[in-house]
């Protein structure tokens, strides 16, 4: 299982990636159009967000049919010409399995709702009356997560949106469904999968009030999730392919046991730590800016902790569901393409996969928008709500929902200067920053100094010094917030790295470790040394 160790994986989120016929709305044959740009990076997966029938409440994650393609998308024909052209092209297709919640239009939740009691124990369903809820949880979109179901005198439990019913795992019949998805994905020539949220498929055995949290503590790496986990792989007939699960709120110790190469779980997590050091308080709708010495710590812990116990961590700032890493950790004005590439720098040497989630290879920033009209996220929208139902201003809401939205990372990918950054010839069905006419690809592809250029040149690097994928990792200076170190060695090859990243727009002074000093520069994005590290600078030695 050692196969994806090398190995780079693209994000597509397909709704915002290219859209080939004019609807607005990007689909499958866009993806296919621009093979050959992801074949240039020189990426070895594609992971797509799901564009399985849905009616989209939640861009997609809210499943109706996961063996039908949704006609916005395009057909099945567009998928296997997909597939074939990807293949040809030296690059494999990841699915992204939502395997804890269907969308209230599946067949098994109507058909639930129609009173087949088979259909029902598909779902978390509860006994009650309209005024009593069953548990006190909150869903990760806001408000409670339970719905009541007046005809069945039910309650269904939803822990996303009120159209996102959390399937019942402990139905033998739910789980035999979910591997036979699998066989079917498989049999098409699909290569990998990400699985959404998937530590939370196992519930509780009793449901009872959080009084402490959101419930989360009770159904997060649940009691049965190992074995499930287990069990999917082996039923699905995909042990040995490249698989990664969206781990929420996850410990270190569950993605040991995940990943461990013998436990037959799956090769790698998403976890999402280092991506909550910028919330006060833990809470995503409350403004902070981010603390680097948490970060590092957190970089650390997962690094060290993974390496100790042979897991295996996916590495990523960005995706659908994140900010502008740019915007958000660097700088998206004046250091804009410094702090781009430090910051891929900064994770991609790291010891684990990288993720790059389109887009972020030529330094998209966030949109800055300025009225709740521009946004689409059902979450945005329920927490300009909540937040403006709390008493604050207008102002104060767009700004935290400027800050936080997940449509930050979902704006139209920006391929060149013309209208609409060259993603549709129609009106897309999200509004494009503005900055597109100098950040696109048809700017960076050509230009040595590019952040695309230095993403290439990542990639590529990966693939010749075995030290990268698979060496092992030592975090230096702990201590100082400003500035991430670490150390890669004991590869095959005996090279090894010495990384130095500057997490801030002044100068840090570096006194390099023993045996540095007049080592080779093997990247980095300053043309000449200096004495002290420049405003997010970063370097990799090697000896
Ligand atoms: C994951 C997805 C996110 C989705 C949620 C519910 O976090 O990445 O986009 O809304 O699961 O499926």
């Amino acid at each position: 299982m050692n196969d994806f160790k090398d190995k780079v994986v693209y994000q597509i989120y397909p709704k915002s990636f290219m859209d080939s016929n004019g609807d607005g709305f990007g689909d499958l044959k866009g993806v296919t159009a621009k093979l050959d740009y992801l074949a240039d990076l020189g990426v070895d997966y594609l992971w797509l967000t799901p564009f399985f029938s849905s009616p989209q409440r939640d861009n997609g994650y809210d499943v109706a049919d996961y063996r039908a393609i949704d006609p916005r998308y395009g057909t099945m024909e567009d998928l296997e010409e997909l597939i074939r052209e990807a293949d040809k092209r030296g690059i494999g297709l990841m699915l992204d399995m939502v395997f804890n919640h269907t969308s209230t239009e599946h067949a098994w939740f109507q058909r639930a709702l129609a009173g087949e009691k088979k259909y029902q124990d598909y779902y978390i369903f509860k006994n009650g009356t309209p005024d009593n809820l069953p548990t006190n949880w909150v869903s990760k979109f806001g408000g409670p997560a339970w719905q009541y179901v007046p005809q069945l005198g039910k309650w269904y439990l939803h822990l996303f949106d009120v159209t996102q019913a959390d399937l019942n795992w402990e139905n033998p019949a739910v789980r035999e469904e979910m591997a036979d998805i699998l066989r079917f994905w498989k049999a098409k020539g699909i290569k990998g999968f990400r699985f959404d949220v998937v530590n939370l498929i196992s519930k509780p055995e009793v449901y009872e009030d959080d009084f402490a949290g959101d419930g989360r503590r009770f159904y997060t790496d649940g009691r049965n999730v190992h074995k499930y986990l287990k069990e999917l792989v082996a039923a699905g007939g995909i042990d040995g392919m490249v698989t990664v699960g969206e781990m929420s709120s996850t410990s270190l110790e569950n993605c040991i046991g995940y990943t461990a190469a013998g436990n037959h779980e799956l090769s790698m997590c998403f976890n999402f730590h280092h991506l909550k050091v910028d919330y006060k308080n833990g809470d995503k709708w409350a403004l902070m800016p981010a603390d680097h010495l948490a970060l590092k710590k957190l970089f650390q812990t997962w690094q060290e902790g993974m390496q100790a116990h042979d897991g295996w961590n996916a590495l990523f700032w960005c995706n659908h569901d994140q900010p502008r890493a740019v915007s958000r950790f660097g700088s998206d004005t004046a250091y804009w393409k410094e702090s781009a590439k430090m910051l891929a720098t900064a994770i991609h040497f790291m010891r684990g996969t990288p993720y790059i989630y389109q887009g972020e290879e030529l330094g998209m920033t966030n949109p800055h928008f300025t009225s709740i009209d521009q946004y689409r996220d059902v979450e945005s929208l329920n927490y300009y709500n909540i937040l403006r139902g709390e008493g604050k201003s207008e102002a104060e809401t767009l700004d935290i929902i400027a800050q936080r939205s997940r449509d930050n990372g979902r704006t139209p990918m920006q391929w060149d200067a013309s209208a609409n950054a060259g993603f549709t010839t129609g009106t897309p069905w999200i509004g494009t920053a503005d900055n597109y006419q100098t950040i696109n690809a048809a700017a960076e592809m050509d230009d040595p100094d590019s952040v695309r250029s230095f993403y290439k040149t990542l990639v590529h690097l990966r693939k010749q010094h075995k030290v990268i994928s698979e060496g092992k990792i030592e975090f230096l200076f702990p201590e100082n917030a400003d500035l991430l170190a670490y150390r890669r060695y004991g590869a095959p090859d005996g090279e090894e790295l010495l990384v130095l990243c500057n997490l801030t727009a002044h100068e840090v002074p570096v006194t390099l470790p023993e045996g540095w000093a007049g080592t080779e520069k093997l990247l980095g994005n300053y043309t000449e040394m200096a004495a002290a590290l420049r405003p997010y600078e970063c370097t990799v030695l090697k000896k």
